[in-house]
C-alpha cells in the first residue's frame, strides 16, 4: 500500500464526529501537501513605491506599453532562458519608467507574455493615487520567485489633483508651461491636438519643448500664430487642448495668456 492509500485510513482514526459529518472538510485538513507546492502570490504583498520619492507616472501613458503583441511583455514571449529583461521608456521626460521582471536564481522557466501583462497590471492597480490624474507610483511584486517592478525614474513636483498650464506673450509668442498635462512625449500630444482641432494652419511650433524641473511646472514650449492665425487662436487652442485633461469645462476652453507688463516710466 502506498502512503497515499494508508493515509486516508489513518487519519479517520484520529477524526472527531464532528469532521466526520463533513468529509469534505475533513479531507482538506488531513491530507498531505502536495508535492509541488506552487506559492500563490498574494496582492497584499505588492511593495508600491513611496509618493514622497515624487517618482510617478500617468497609468494611462505607461499601461499600452505592458502589452504582450508589441509592448514590453512580447520580449517575454520570445525569451527562450535567460534571468532578466530591463527596459526604459519615455526616456528624458518627467515619466521615464524602467519596467523589469527578474530573477537572479533563473533556470529555464520564466514567465510568459500573459504573466508579464497580468503582473504587471497588478501592480498598477495595486499603487493607484487618489487622484483623478491616475498617477501611478508603481512598484514592485514577487511572483513564483520573479520580481516585477515598474519605477519611474524621475523626480518631479508633488503629485497634484489637476494638469497646470500657464502662458505669457513675448512679443508675438506664446511662452507655455505646464504640468501634469500632456507632456510625457515632448510635446507631440499637443501638436496632435491641435492638428484634431483645425489649428494647423494657425500655429507654429518654436521647436523648443523642453522638460525642465521647477516650482511650478515641468516643461515649457513656445508657440506662434501662424497665416491667418492670430494670439487669440492660440489661446483657444491651449484651452481645447487642456480640456482633454479631467475636471474642465469645454465651454470655457481658454488659456489667457499674460501681456507682459509695461516697464514703468521714470
Ligand atoms: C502595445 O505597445 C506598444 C508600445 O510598445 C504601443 O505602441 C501599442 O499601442 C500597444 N497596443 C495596445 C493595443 O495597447
Ligand atoms: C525596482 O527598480 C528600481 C529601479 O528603477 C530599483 O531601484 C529597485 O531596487 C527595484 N526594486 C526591486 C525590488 O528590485
Amino acid at each position: 500500500m502506498t502512503w497515499a492509500q494508508v493515509y486516508p485510513i489513518v487519519s479517520l482514526l484520529f477524526l472527531s464526529p464532528i469532521t466526520l459529518g463533513s468529509p469534505i472538510e475533513a479531507d482538506v485538513q488531513h491530507l498531505p501537501p502536495p508535492i509541488e507546492t506552487r506559492a500563490v502570490a498574494k496582492r497584499a504583498d505588492i511593495n508600491c513605491n513611496d509618493i514622497n520619492d515624487r517618482k510617478y507616472f500617468n497609468r494611462d501613458t505607461i499601461e499600452p506599453y505592458l502589452n504582450t503583441t508589441t509592448g514590453y511583455c512580447s520580449l517575454w514571449n520570445a525569451a527562450i532562458g535567460g534571468s532578466d529583461i530591463t527596459r526604459y521608456y519615455f526616456i528624458g521626460t518627467m515619466e521615464e519608467v524602467q519596467i523589469s521582471i527578474s530573477r537572479p536564481d533563473a533556470t529555464t522557466q520564466h514567465p510568459s507574455g500573459d504573466h508579464c501583462e497580468t503582473n504587471l497590471k497588478e501592480i498598477l492597480k495595486g499603487c493607484a493615487t487618489n487622484s483623478p490624474i491616475k498617477w501611478n507610483r508603481g512598484g514592485n511584486w514577487v511572483v513564483d520567485g520573479w520580481t516585477y517592478n515598474i519605477t519611474a525614474q524621475t523626480s518631479r513636483r508633488p503629485v497634484a489633483d489637476a494638469p497646470t498650464v500657464r502662458c505669457k506673450w513675448q512679443g508675438n509668442t506664446a511662452q507655455v508651461s505646464g504640468a501634469g498635462w500632456l507632456g510625457s512625449d515632448f510635446g507631440n500630444e499637443m501638436k496632435a491636438q491641435a492638428r484634431t482641432f483645425g489649428y494647423d494652419s494657425k500655429v507654429t511650433w518654436v521647436e523648443d519643448f523642453h522638460y525642465e524641473l521647477k516650482d511650478d511646472h515641468e516643461w515649457t514650449v513656445s508657440i506662434s500664430p501662424a497665416g491667418k492665425g492670430t494670439k487669440d487662436d492660440i489661446e483657444i487652442l491651449l484651452g481645447l487642448a487642456y480640456v482633454v485633461s479631467p475636471g474642465a469645462d469645454p465651454r470655457t476652453a481658454r488659456v489667457p495668456c499674460v501681456e507682459p507688463t509695461k516697464p514703468r516710466e521714470t
